[in-house]
């Protein structure tokens, strides 16, 4: 059989995804129940990680102990990589180390290219084009809270980035509406936009994306690796801040969701964030769980 890699949501079919969800609530129920899982033991997965992180790193190493596993965590400056040491060599040498390689980088090229190269699973633990991880996450604390998202409209308020791509994935598979606001200039990939036309529109207009949507999600306006465009860019999204009144223009039993770190006063009031609609602490959690689902289905494949 392949090797399955985890490099966008859409490497799952939507049969997969929405087995993959299941598996992660029952996964997640054992763990709170402390019931034990043996499916790393003797098995070894290396986290090389070209980006900061807390949830994605505590969240893989977590889940991979709690299967009997270890992690070895491999910081930017740690490893070959930074001193150039070519993917495909550094792909090559860890398959025959260990039993899956997790990588957090910048440029989506090279995590494709640390796959292309590897006889392990591979799975992008976020790149500047996409988070197919946390998407499981926000799939699975949606499906917790209100059932499928066929039939539902989302929208997404905020910059057009990585985990708005993985939106946008999850909206063309799993086949519900995604309106996606954005200030002109920060929109998505038209590529996608267009390859997603079904299931996701474009608008600069926060108010009309949120009317009647389930759920609204955002995220930083400023991710790691735009630093220095930091003053520009919270210019740019003024008025695309999720508040009160925003939320109010959903529906009555919307839920908020952000990926984290999140950054009151910008991207969304605390007032939102730490109130009622919020599931942010269900997504974080939930990374833990559709990972440990996610391994699951990749060891087995
Ligand atoms: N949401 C998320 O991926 O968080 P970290 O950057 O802390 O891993
Ligand atoms: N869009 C953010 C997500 C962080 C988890 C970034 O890329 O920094």
């Amino acid at each position: 059989m392949p090797i399955r890699h985890f490099l966008e949501l859409s490497d799952l079919t939507p049969a997969e995804v929405r087995k993959l969800i299941a598996r992660g609530i029952e996964l997640k129920a054992q763990r709170h129940n402390r019931e034990t899982n043996s499916l790393m033991q003797q098995k070894t997965a290396v986290l090389v990680f070209e980006k900061s992180s807390t949830r994605t790193r505590v969240s893989f190493e977590a889940g991979i102990n709690q299967f009997g596993g270890s992690a070895i965590f491999m910081a930017p400056s740690d490893s070959q990589l930074s001193r150039g040491e070519p993917i495909e060599d550094t792909s090559m040498v860890l398959s025959r180390m260990v039993d899956m390689i997790i990588m957090r980088t910048s440029s989506h090229e090279r995590v494709v290219h640390m796959a292309k190269h590897a006889s392990v699973p591979v799975i992008n633990a976020l790149s500047d084009f996409n988070h197919p991880c946390q998407q499981l996450a926000d799939i699975q604390t949606f499906m917790e809270h209100r059932g499928d998202l066929k039939g539902h409209k989302v929208a997404w308020v905020g910059d057009g980035n990585n985990v708005c791509h993985s939106w946008m994935n999850a909206a063309k598979l799993l086949d519900f509406e995604l309106v996606v606001a954005t200030p002109p200039g920060y929109g998505p990939s038209t590529l996608l936009l267009e390859q997603c036309s079904s299931n996701v529109t474009l608008t600069s207009d926060p108010q009309s994306a949120t009317n009647n949507a389930s759920l609204v999600v955002t995220d930083t306006w400023t991710g790691m690796g735009q630093e220095e465009e930091k003053v520009n860019r919270e210019k740019a999204f003024s008025g695309f801040c999720v508040d009160h009144s925003l939320m109010r223009l959903a529906k009555k039993d919307a839920l908020f969701m952000h990926c984290l770190p999140a950054y009151r006063g910008y991207e969304v009031t605390s007032e939102v964030i730490d109130g009622p609609q919020s599931v942010v602490w269900d997504e974080a959690e939930n990374r833990l769980h559709a990972q440990k689902a996610l391994m699951e289905f990749l060891l087995k494949h």
